[in-house]
């Protein structure tokens, strides 16, 4: 479309917003998205706080990961944990013989490439033992990848200077980190259930100074109300699907649906609509929220496609109404 059309139409979209608030909700709704502070236009990547602390964003973010990989087992799964595998959903076929966590903050493509041609990674499993009649492993990762925060901070997310952000189920840190590398929000908060991957977290925290605005704290997320309801943007990473039963699902997102306020954004993988559709919350997503994210961002993130990057899977990003 040529500059002449897109104005009739964006003209034409203002005339018909009657109502003046929900025509000031949306010229802010640009303002908030396309624009930065200065009118740059924010299509493409805003890169802000790229050196954090004298350390580029992706050298910290690799210091962690290294540092992490020492202190974690391969799976990166402690005994502490209880892994729920779903019974129904897209991840039904998941099994726990057959299935793999291989972390994706911790080891990028590279690395687990490196370790399969060593061989301290398995591929594949046997069907019937001690035959050659294998068939390929079920790769998932608890944590998103530091590609996947590069993209989220720098391309999806607006430009969070002064915000609060909250990731709920904040695992050993991997979007605290992201957030604080490539983000200007003031207030970085993790919820992690297990205390042992919480103190983990914090470990780094204090290791690479990130205490002025990055705190975590221990336990369920419906414990900390007044931390959900202040966020301005809540993260929600495979959060509850391979952690909790069906139940105790549906009583958490029925308790976030109630304290996110509005206007906040709510960043999360799988999509809101896959993970809530095995659990019959009676939450009507389209009161709820607006999905933003512009489908070039999901697109071949979801699908099985062979070519597509499984690891970019926190892509789905809404407004809440
Ligand atoms: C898939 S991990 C996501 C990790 C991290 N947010 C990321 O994206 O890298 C989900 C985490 O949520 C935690 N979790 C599950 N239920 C929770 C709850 N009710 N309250 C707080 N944390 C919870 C789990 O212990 C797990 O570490």
């Amino acid at each position: 479309m040529e500059l002449p059309g897109a104005q009739k139409e964006f003209v034409e979209i203002l005339h018909q917003i009657k109502d003046p608030a929900t025509l000031h909700g949306f010229l802010s709704w640009i303002k908030e998205n396309w624009f930065t502070g200065d009118s740059n236009l924010n299509i493409g990547s805003h890169e802000t706080a790229v050196v954090v602390n004298g350390v580029e964003a992706e050298e910290l973010l690799e210091n962690i990961a290294i540092d992490l990989r020492q202190l974690l087992p391969m799976e990166a799964q402690l005994p502490s944990e209880t892994i729920v595998f779903p019974k129904i959903g897209k991840n039904a076929d998941c099994h726990p013989a057959t299935t793999v966590n291989v972390d994706g903050f911790l080891y990028d493509d590279r690395l687990v490439d490196a370790l399969c041609d060593e061989g301290k990674l398995p591929k594949s499993y046997c069907t019937s033992c001690g035959s050659r009649d294998t068939k390929p492993l079920t790769f998932i990762s608890h944590s998103a990848s530091r590609e996947n925060l590069a993209h989220a901070f720098r391309n999806l997310l607006p430009d969070l200077t002064g915000k609060h952000l909250l990731d709920i189920g904040s695992r050993f840190g991997a979007v605290l980190f992201g957030a604080f590398a490539y983000s200007l929000a003031s207030r970085i908060t993790g919820v992690e259930i297990n205390a042992e991957l919480a103190a983990l977290s914090l470990s780094m925290v204090h290791k690479y100074n990130m205490q002025s605005r990055v705190e975590v704290y221990t336990g369920d997320i419906r414990q900390f109300p007044h931390l959900v309801s202040s966020a301005d943007v809540v993260v929600m990473h495979n959060v509850f699907e391979f952690f909790a039963p069906l139940d105790v699902q549906r009583d958490l997102w029925q308790a976030l649906r109630q304290l996110i306020k509005r206007g906040a954004l709510i960043l999360t993988s799988p999509s809101l609509e896959q993970a809530l559709s095995p659990l019959n919350t009676n939450i009507q997503l389209e009161q709820w929220v607006e999905h933003l994210t512009h489908p070039s961002n999901t697109a071949s993130m979801d699908d099985d496609d062979e070519d597509s990057v499984p690891e970019m899977d926190l892509v789905h990003l809404y407004r809440v109404l």
